[in-house]
């Protein structure tokens, strides 16, 4: 099987909330304004469009598009509610960014309100906020990868230092139902991990990504969540999720893109794409995905730290 390369962007995209990329200072409009005030409020604060709120409710959107269609039609005495857009796409904070990418993009939305889970405004995203927030975040991820040079060059002797026929790390992290707020966690712990025991940073990235999804299903689809275990040896990486149900009725049908259960409300948040599988599969070198409805899942994922001669096996004295 040919995996594809995943670069820093995209994992990034993946992995990273729509909470760390909006904007929190949101300026919003009441309906009691004119089309005109609405006008000046934008110019002042130099923003191109916001949520109309009564109270904490989220009434409508008004953009700048519409302050230059009444400009140009004399109606800047308006009410506010006259022209604004009333059904307002909106996004979950713990949303990924791809999920907020997708929309802006084939929907058209130029921002999207963000809202919590119970459906209060905490923000709003826009390309811009975006563009700003992932490229801080790059700039971050650099200097610490910096910093843990030191420890990264201690951790990735293990697979030498340690003398036995077989050396293999477990890390096991168990992964609760329905649990959004820490959904993700145990694919970072997974890629920091790794990237201490100096796995080269293009596999890092694809375990991330696949370990990421196998996690989200868990969060979304078991009903008492499950383990996901990683095991790391010099040359390759196996890493299982079983869960103890409801299990999958057809596993072939499953793993087709854009095939999806996932209820109403979780697509509502941004989940179930039905892409999760399908990047899985693309990520990982070896994958085995066992289920029966009734009984559990699980899913078997495998990464071969040589097999493309790009030294990314952990023996540090075999250099290619
Ligand atoms: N651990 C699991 N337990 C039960 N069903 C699962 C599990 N993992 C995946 N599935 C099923 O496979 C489908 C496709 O999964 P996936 O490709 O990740 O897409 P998504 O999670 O967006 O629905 C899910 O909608 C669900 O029906
Ligand atoms: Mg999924």
């Amino acid at each position: 099987m040919t995996t594809q390369e995943i670069t820093k962007v995209q994992e990034l995209i993946y992995t990273t909330r729509v909470e760390t990329v909006m904007a929190t200072n949101v300026v919003v409009v009441d309906p009691s304004m004119t089309m005109g005030e609405v006008k000046r409020l934008m110019q002042e604060k130099r923003i191109s469009g916001a949520p109309v709120m009564r109270g904490d409710t989220m009434v409508g959107i008004v953009s700048m598009t519409d302050v230059l269609d009444v400009t140009e039609q004399g109606l800047l005495g308006d009410p506010v509610t006259r022209h604004m857009t009333r059904e307002v796409k909106t996004i979950l904070k713990d949303s990924s960014v791809l999920e907020a990418v997708s929309n802006l993009d084939r929907q058209g939305f130029a921002r999207l309100p963000v809202v919590d889970q119970n459906g209060r405004l905490v923000g709003i995203v826009t390309t811009g906020t975006m563009i700003r927030a992932l490229l801080r975040e790059m700039d971050i991820s650099f200097q610490k990868k910096e910093a843990e040079k030191l420890q990264s060059y201690r951790a990735r002797h293990i697979f030498q230092d340690i003398v036995s026929d077989d050396t293999s790390v477990i890390l096991r992290f168990v992964v609760a139902e329905k649990d959004f707020d820490n959904a993700g966690k145990a694919a970072s712990a997974i890629k920091k991990s790794l990237q201490r025991l100096g796995v080269i940073p293009s596999i890092v990235r694809r375990v991330a990504v696949a370990v990421y999804e196998a996690e989200m299903n868990l969060v979304i689809h078991t009903d008492v969540g499950g383990v996901i275990t990683v095991d790391v040896r010099s040359r390759r990486i196996k890493i299982n999720a079983v869960d103890h149900g409801p299990g999958i009725e057809d596993v072939v049908k499953v793993l087709q893109p854009g095939y999806s259960t996932a209820p109403e409300w979780i697509r509502d948040m941004g989940f179930g794409a039905g892409m999760g599988l399908a990047n899985i599969k693309r990520c990982a070198d070896v994958m085995k995905l066992l289920s029966g409805p009734g009984s559990g899942t699980r899913l078997d994922i495998e990464f071969l730290l040589d097999n493309d001669g790009s030294g990314g096996r952990m023996d540090a004295s075999k250099k290619t």
